[in-house]
């Protein structure tokens, strides 16, 4: 062969080759320039499926044929291989078929319910929460969703706020860590796989801050309350590769974040670089109206995407106006077209332009949908999620030859009430599948055991006439369990309650039963900490038991028993009374600090309550005791590019198997701005057989001494600093001291 034909060979091939292999960015300007304006701006419009709300409704009667014009670019709520394969059908009939997107709240399991993520973050167990992230994933991306809203990683210092279920709790270390293995576990290898979904870090920012702990209200903040407690986890987010961002209701200093160009152009997609999108949260670039931060639905279209929110959830602000500020020369295209290449990408990185139908496979949907090793996972992490609060006289674990249990309480039979608030509704599904708490009893018992039944009272109400019946069958009884709590819609998204004390008369019902002298152990279903002082300082055993997802029955059975001995440690303070709140264990000294929770005069205490919570951040028993000792530190001083590495001995003290989570807190003692008494910087979970020493190593470095000082600078500042390393916050076991010189 001639020397030209070999050259003219291999160019054509390599031409061939290259146009296969197109990068993304190339095959998404290639369809962007295909695009009009009314299509691109389709794409940045999002709307609900009919049958599961999850916010205010208006039924749009027009979206098939929308979508078959290409002006609706993702759906959420749409689920189910079969309903998400009609959708996509429909935008296949579109001009240039560019697939739709299927959003949906996946935030606690989808099938397989897992503990609320609040109870999740009590295990202090990363694998554990990735796993579950992973295993929701694996099931709804076998339903046909593309992508689920989570994880929320708003922090949140107030119990009062709903939706503190739904995050991991008050402390940014342990949130952005959390936040991290979330997305990790949810977007599992990399997009693509037909296994990931695309997870959501929301919402952005500071919605956990509402004023009064009131969901939606308005936020007003320091920018160094913003950077150093609300804003890590975000980071934590990108720097696992999530792939969107929601912004949030609230405004943040007078700014609606869904509108606050500082918020998502100049931090999120400028100082931080992000490539992926952002949607709006539901409905919320039209509340702009609302908030009277925009005249009407045309100027908040303007706002919100000029403020950087990509894509519109439910306001139809963006489809009716967006293409008419063009045309009026208020918003470029090349804004639009900004937009919409971030959303086009992930489609394309999805795999959706070469197989639209990817992740709507009936026969993948059924096995996943029905894998024991998913019900297996949620048991075990149900079980790390619970908290031992309160064990005298070590009535736990009890003894499975107790001849008669008497099981009391609201809780004990229903079986919603453990699913969560963020369950979700699966049409056509059996979503009910869940063991009951009395079932899990069943279960555990062996035959000679009797169990006695009695509701006591409703959750949620003043009738006081199932009380008799409860002190009857306590008196029959050799033990008495009792299961209170709220239902699972009493905490989550609008469930704001002023009063967090256990509602109705279900504290007074612990009252009777108490007084029957017989054993008691209390069980506390929630969805945030509850104030429930009587029973903490009245009776011997108490299991915060929040709401533990589809295996709620088995795993508080496998604890009572003791066949898992409880590791879990509480993520958020536990106020005394609804007063404190705000309440967290990061605070400043003050000026005048109350010495020994003494309110003497004229000293940062109340007159009539302690400054201390009932329960602190990091607290949690077992049923085992640990031992701390020969805390070292490598060196009691260092310069800014060394280390120290320390070193604990945890010894397990007691009779079985356990597990601890060892908590590492610093306190600079002198800042150029205030810093916390103490913040948690490290922590690891360890496993100890009965007698066994462990040594834990942590290091210390200059990260973890930094701060943002009044110039919001990140610096670590030379001079005195402590480690402190504790069981909990409040139970500090070994101390010592080292300095920073520069
Ligand atoms: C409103 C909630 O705030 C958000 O978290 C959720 O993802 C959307 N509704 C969609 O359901």
């Amino acid at each position: 062969m001639n020397k030209h034909i070999i050259t003219l060979s291999f160019l054509i091939t390599s031409f061939v080759v290259f146009s296969q292999h197109k990068t993304i960015d190339q095959k998404v300007d290639e369809l962007l320039s295909q695009m009009t304006l009314e299509e691109k701006v389709g794409q940045l419009n999002q709307y609900t499926g009919d049958w599961t709300a999850t916010g205010p409704i208006t039924i749009n009667p027009n979206k098939q044929e929308e979508i078959k014009k290409g002006q609706i670019g993702s759906m959420l709520n749409i689920l189910g291989t079969k309903y998400t394969r009609q959708y996509q059908e429909l935008a296949m009939q579109s001009r240039l078929k560019i697939p739709l997107l299927f959003g949906q709240d996946v935030v606690h399991g989808y099938k397989t319910t897992f503990p609320i993520p609040l109870a999740e973050a009590a295990s202090w167990d990363l694998e554990a929460m990735e796993l579950s992230a992973r295993i929701a994933a694996i099931e709804a991306s076998a339903s046909g969703i593309h992508w689920t809203f989570a994880p929320m990683v708003d922090i949140s210092r107030d119990p009062r706020w709903g939706r503190v279920m739904e995050g991991a709790g008050e402390d940014t270390y342990l949130g952005s860590q959390i936040a991290y293995a979330r997305v990790k576990g949810f977007q599992g290898e990399k997009l693509g796989n037909v296994n990931s979904v695309m997870a959501t870090a929301k919402h952005f920012v500071a919605y956990g801050a509402a004023v009064g702990g009131r969901d939606y209200n308005s936020v007003d903040m320091s920018e160094r309350m913003l950077w150093e407690t609300y804003l890590p986890p975000f980071k934590a987010t990108i720097d696992a590769g999530v792939a969107t961002f929601m912004n949030s209701f609230n405004d943040l200093n007078g700014i609606p974040a869904t509108g606050n160009a500082y918020l998502q152009r100049e931090i999120l997609k400028g100082k931080w670089n992000y490539s992926g999108f952002v949607v709006s949260d539901w409905g919320s670039i039209g509340e702009m109206v609302n908030h009277g931060y925009a005249e009407n639905s045309k100027e908040a279209a303007f706002l919100a995407l000029t403020a950087g929110s990509d894509m519109d959830m439910e306001s139809s602000s963006y489809i009716k106006n967006l293409v008419v500020l063009v045309k009026e020369n208020r918003v470029p295209v090349s804004l639009i077209d900004d937009a919409v290449r971030r959303i086009l990408h992930k489609k394309f990185e999805l795999g959706l332009f070469d197989d639209p139908y990817k992740f709507s496979n009936p026969a993948r949907e059924k096995e996943a949908l029905n894998n024991p090793e998913h019900t297996k996972a949620a048991r075990e992490i149900a079980a790390k999620s619970i908290v031992l609060l309160k064990n005298e006289n070590k009535i736990l674990p009890l003894s499975k030859n107790i001849k008669t249990i008497a099981f009391i309480g609201p809780m004990v039979k229903p079986l919603r009430a453990n699913h969560g608030f963020w369950a979700v509704e699966l049409k056509e599904i059996d979503s009910t599948y869940i063991v009951s708490q009395w079932k899990g009893l069943v279960n555990k018992v062996g035959k000679n055991t009797k169990l006695l039944y009695a509701k006591g009272s409703d959750i949620n109400s003043q009738n006081k006439e199932g009380f008799a019946e409860a002190v009857s069958i306590a008196n029959q009884a050799d033990v008495v369990i009792m299961s209170v709590g709220e239902s699972w819609n009493m905490s989550g998204e609008a469930k704001s309650r002023s009063n967090i004390h256990l509602p109705g008369v279900q504290e007074e019902l612990i009252k009777v039963i108490q007084a029957t002298g017989k054993p008691l152990v209390v069980l506390i279903n929630a969805g945030r900490p509850l104030v429930f002082d009587w029973t903490a300082d009245h009776t011997p055993a108490i299991l915060y038991t929040w709401w533990l997802g589809s295996e709620s029955g088995n795993a508080i059975a496998d604890v009572l028993f003791g066949d898992y001995n409880p590791s879990g440690k509480l993520p958020m303070t536990f106020p005394r009374n609804e007063g404190q709140i705000p309440i967290y264990y990061n605070y400043f000294n003050t000026g005048r600090p109350a010495q020994n929770e003494t309110a003497t005069n004229y000293v940062s205490a109340y007159i009539d309550l302690k400054n201390s919570p009932k329960f602190p951040f990091g607290y949690g028993l077992s049923y085992t005791t640990f031992q701390y000792s020969d805390l070292k530190l490598s060196s009691q001083k260092i310069n800014s590019s060394e280390k120290i590495e320390v070193t604990v001995n945890i010894t397990n003290t007691g009779k079985i198997f356990g597990e601890e989570v060892v908590q590492l807190y610093l306190r600079d003692k002198v800042g150029s701005v205030v810093r916390p008494v103490k913040e948690l910087k490290d922590f690891q979970k360890v496993k100890l057989r009965a007698g066994e020493t462990k040594t834990l190593n942590f290091t210390i470095d200059k990260e973890k001494l930094s701060f943002f000082n009044d110039k919001l600078e990140w610096v670590a500042e030379p001079g005195d600093f402590e480690v402190m390393i504790g069981a909990s916050s409040a139970d500090i076991r070994l101390r010592s001291d080292f300095e920073l010189i520069k």
